[in-house]
């Protein structure tokens, strides 16, 4: 297999877990040494010692909502790989989950969301950029949504704060450029993670069987890996040339738009 990433230096917060964990994996078969971030140390150890070497993969504990730890990771990265090539901002968390609507809204979760999903993005690609200033190059990928381009029954601050992180690439694309930084995000559909799993409530299975039944790419069915592939892409040399892009990973789905079939439908019954 073709290594992508031979020489290169991530780091992947949230890959303890979920995308974060497909990415590192990847990461480390195409040649990377990845630092994983995370706030679930057990979890976080374990997924090293699978993927292994030690030489390739370790785990740092960082809430990336404190800037000191973000801090850490990135000098941790500086002193012992010597560089950071690519920063995977990938921590997240959905919330309460409420579907009150705004005024149900409660603003201590607003917060909480915002503090992990948004300044916690917005914190890695600072320190980030501090040393890959002066290297002049780095690839910074964010996590984001495919709620960030299309509606889904999702409540206010999620889909705020992944609009929040599409909007911050597209500006550091600029900013950063001038120092050969790219600057990107990938928005996933629907992988049956621990984080949707338990958002939904309906198990592994029923989390996958619902997607595969609203999905709009038919014969395939999405997982971490589809999304790992794209911060691949987005992460190496592939994308040399790519900057300020939101990769939507959704088989199209958020182009579907059922509400003018489903009216009509409804109208032509009654
Ligand atoms: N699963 C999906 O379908 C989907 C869709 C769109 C976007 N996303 C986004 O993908 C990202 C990864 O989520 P996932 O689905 O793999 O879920 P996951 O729960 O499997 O992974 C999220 C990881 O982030 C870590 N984390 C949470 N708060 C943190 C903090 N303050 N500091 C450091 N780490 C923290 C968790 O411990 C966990 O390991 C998230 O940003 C999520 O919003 C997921």
């Amino acid at each position: 297999m073709a290594k992508r990433l031979d020489g290169k230096v991530a780091i992947i917060t949230g890959g303890a877990s979920g995308i974060g964990e497909a990415t590192a994996r990847l990461f480390v078969q195409n040649g990377a040494k990845v630092i994983i971030a995370d706030i679930q140390d057990e979890l976080g150890q374990q997924v090293c010692q699978d993927i292994g070497p030690p030489e390739h993969i370790s785990y740092m504990h960082c809430d990336v909502t404190d800037e000191n730890h973000v801090e850490s990771i990135v000098d941790a990265a500086i002193s012992k790989h010597g560089q950071l090539d690519i920063m995977f901002a990938n921590a997240g968390i959905p919330g309460a989950g409420n579907r009150q609507g705004i005024l149900g809204t409660d603003y201590k979760d607003l917060k909480r969301v915002f503090e992990t999903n948004v300044f916690g993005a917005f914190l890695c690609a600072k320190h980030a950029a501090r040393v890959m200033i002066p290297a002049k190059k780095g690839s910074i990928v964010f996590t984001s949504s495919v709620a960030s381009v299309s509606y889904g029954d999702v409540p206010h601050p999620y889909v705020a704060s992944k609009c929040a992180v599409v909007g911050l690439a597209k500006n550091l694309c600029v900013e950063l450029g001038q120092y050969g930084i790219r600057v990107n995000s990938v928005s996933p559909f629907g992988v049956a993670s621990p984080m949707l799993v338990n958002a939904m409530g309906l198990g592994k299975s029923g989390v996958e069987r619902l997607v595969s039944e609203i999905a709009t790419l038919k014969g395939e069915s999405v997982d971490a890996n589809d999304v790992a592939e794209a911060v691949l892409f987005l992460g190496s040399g592939m994308s040399k040339y790519v900057s300020g892009q939101n990769l939507v990973i959704d088989g199209g789905y958020s182009l579907t738009n059922a509400a003018l079939a489903e009216a009509y439908k409804k109208m032509a019954a009654s």
